[in-house]
């Protein structure tokens, strides 16, 4: 997908892009690192003390699930292990980016949006470990890729507010996705958006390319599976009615995505299930990621 002009001048015109903070962007760098130890990485969010608080309330909470209590960064590293506390990091600062924005709530509830970005990130996940004996998926990237998917739909909201207004207004009125809406509205989607936004922030291929692609995964040159299990996360929660609103129409699933990923519909129904339990716990992690 190329750079589009519209984007590239209407974005020219925005102060302040958002760039992902130094602590996450070194995290991202670190981790992949072979030498790098559990220390290394709570000596880098410790600098950071209102992440550190965070962090802890993170891994103490119900989302993760840890029978005894994590009294330090240190330990928490060590018991959830160096990618899970990443994914807790780039998750909390990609919060903190954009934060609640009451103007707009009544078209665009931002909390709901959120909700929406978790599930994702938590059925991608799900998914991801049930195929990943036939298909190599980091569950943390994949959680990360959910996460992620619509970050172009705030920035949207937050920097080309009133356009991005009509498009969500066109895509109730002409019963079309928000993506077909943006594309009408705008010329570019969330996803171009996506695009130019994860430039500077150097994150993995499989974290990245399904933010871009999620809704043309046939698109994707590489990492096509990743793209896929996310686009099919991405359906799946607008089927368990966790969508910004119930208004906007649900994309369709790119036919041969289920085969194409191994998975069977008894393992979609699965997948579902148990994800619904889990609902109670997004709620948890959101409120402490925005406190
Ligand atoms: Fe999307
Ligand atoms: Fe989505």
């Amino acid at each position: 997908m190329k750079m589009n002009e519209l984007l590239l001048d209407k974005i020219q015109h925005v102060a302040n892009l958002p760039t992902l903070p130094q602590i996450a962007s070194h995290l991202i760098h670190v981790i992949n690192d072979p030498l790098t130890s559990a220390s290394d990485v709570a000596f880098i969010i410790g600098q950071d003390l209102s992440l550190s608080a965070k962090v802890l309330r993170l891994a103490n909470s119900a989302f993760y699930g840890i029978p005894r209590s994590i009294t330090n960064i240190n330990n928490a590293v060590v018991i959830l292990g160096i990618k899970v506390i990443n994914t807790m990091v780039l998750s909390l600062t990609v919060f903190d980016l954009f934060p609640e924005d009451k103007k707009s709530k009544a078209i665009f509830d931002r909390k709901k949006f959120w909700l929406h970005s978790l599930s994702c990130g938590v059925i991608s996940k799900f998914l991801a470990a049930k195929v990943k004996k036939l298909i190599l998926f980091d569950p943390e990237e994949a959680f990360c890729a959910g996460l992620l998917h619509d970050i172009g739909k705030v920035v949207m909201e937050q920097y080309l507010h009133d356009d991005f207004q009509k498009a969500l207004a066109v895509s109730v009125e002409e019963n079309c996705t928000l993506y077909e809406a943006e594309m009408k509205v705008f010329g570019f989607s969330h996803c171009e958006v996506a695009e130019w936004l994860t430039q500077s922030w150097s994150l993995p291929f499989d974290i990245q390319l399904p933010m871009i692609y999620h809704h043309t995964p046939q698109d994707a040159l590489q990492c096509q599976e990743i793209v896929l299990l996310c686009h099919l996360a991405d359906i799946i929660c607008y089927e368990t009615g966790m969508t910004i609103d119930a208004k906007f129409r649900a994309p369709e699933l790119q036919p041969g995505t289920i085969e194409t990923l191994k998975l069977t519909t008894a393992d979609i129904e699965e997948v579902k299930n148990v994800y619904s339990k889990e609902l109670e716990k997004l709620t948890s992690f959101l409120e402490i990621a925005h406190n």
